[in-house]
């Protein structure tokens, strides 16, 4: 088997089950099958979900340094699936937000002033909501044909996924009430990813003048 090969037939399998782990055990934990919920069962899936997209796309924004440093390009085999798994991630911690925390599920009627005064007037969330509407761009656009249809416009949004980190790991450290250390983490790695594409970026042209 070559190394194409091992990452289809073996990698992806293995990843794709790793990164629908946590969302398995939240559902199981739900259930009482693999263990339990919290005291406060709404906020322990919301942090799980939240933390699991925070952690993904640091994960996926790694991808592209981590094979620049290694010179393993068949990591960027990984990314599609990381980011979309990020993207779902997102995605059910919103719904957790609109349908379980603000209650939208259970009294659809008179939940939706509640649910726009804090997409408006919370700056946490808003920022939180314009990384998922920059994610459901990104995830819309992530097929073979749409990037190659957008060219280079396909670029240009998909280094959105920078902002979206960025966007995340603000939100997050906004709403942290006592122990920032894992919001000070994900800062750090995010940091390190952000200046190394920007010193890749400006090194490029200088070494080209020098030949
Ligand atoms: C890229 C997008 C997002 C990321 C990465 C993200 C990540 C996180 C993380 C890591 C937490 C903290 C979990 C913990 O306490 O351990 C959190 C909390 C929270 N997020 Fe997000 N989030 C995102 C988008 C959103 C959106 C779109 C909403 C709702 C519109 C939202 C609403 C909340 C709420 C209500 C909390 C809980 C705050 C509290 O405990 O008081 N998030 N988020």
């Amino acid at each position: 088997m070559n190394t194409l090969q091992r990452v289809r037939f073996i990698g992806k399998p293995l990843v794709f089950l790793l990164c629908l782990l946590p969302a398995a055990l939240a559902v199981g934990d739900a259930f009482g099958i693999t263990g339990q919920l919290s005291a406060n069962p709404v906020e322990d899936i919301l942090d799980r979900f939240g933390n699991w997209a925070i952690r993904l796309i640091i994960i996926g924004l790694a991808v592209t340094p981590l094979r620049h440093v290694t010179g393993w390009n068949w990591l960027i085999r990984f990314r599609r699936m990381l980011g979309l798994f990020a993207f779902f991630y997102v995605l059910m911690h919103f719904l957790t937000w609109l349908l379980l925390d603000r209650g939208l599920a259970v009294d659809p009627a008179f939940q939706w002033a509640g649910i726009l005064e804090d997409l408006t007037e919370r700056p946490f969330i808003t920022i939180g909501f314009a990384a998922l509407l920059l994610l459901i761009a990104m995830a819309a656009t992530s097929t073979a044909g749409i990037r190659r249809r957008m060219g280079r416009r396909w670029d240009r949004l998909h280094y959105s996924a920078y902002v979206v980190g960025v966007l995340g790991v603000w939100h997050y450290w906004w709403q942290v009430k006592k122990d920032t250390s894992d919001a000070w983490i994900y800062a750090v790695i995010l940091g390190v990813l952000l200046s190394y594409r920007i010193w890749r970026r400006f090194r490029r042209p200088m070494r080209n003048r020098g030949g």
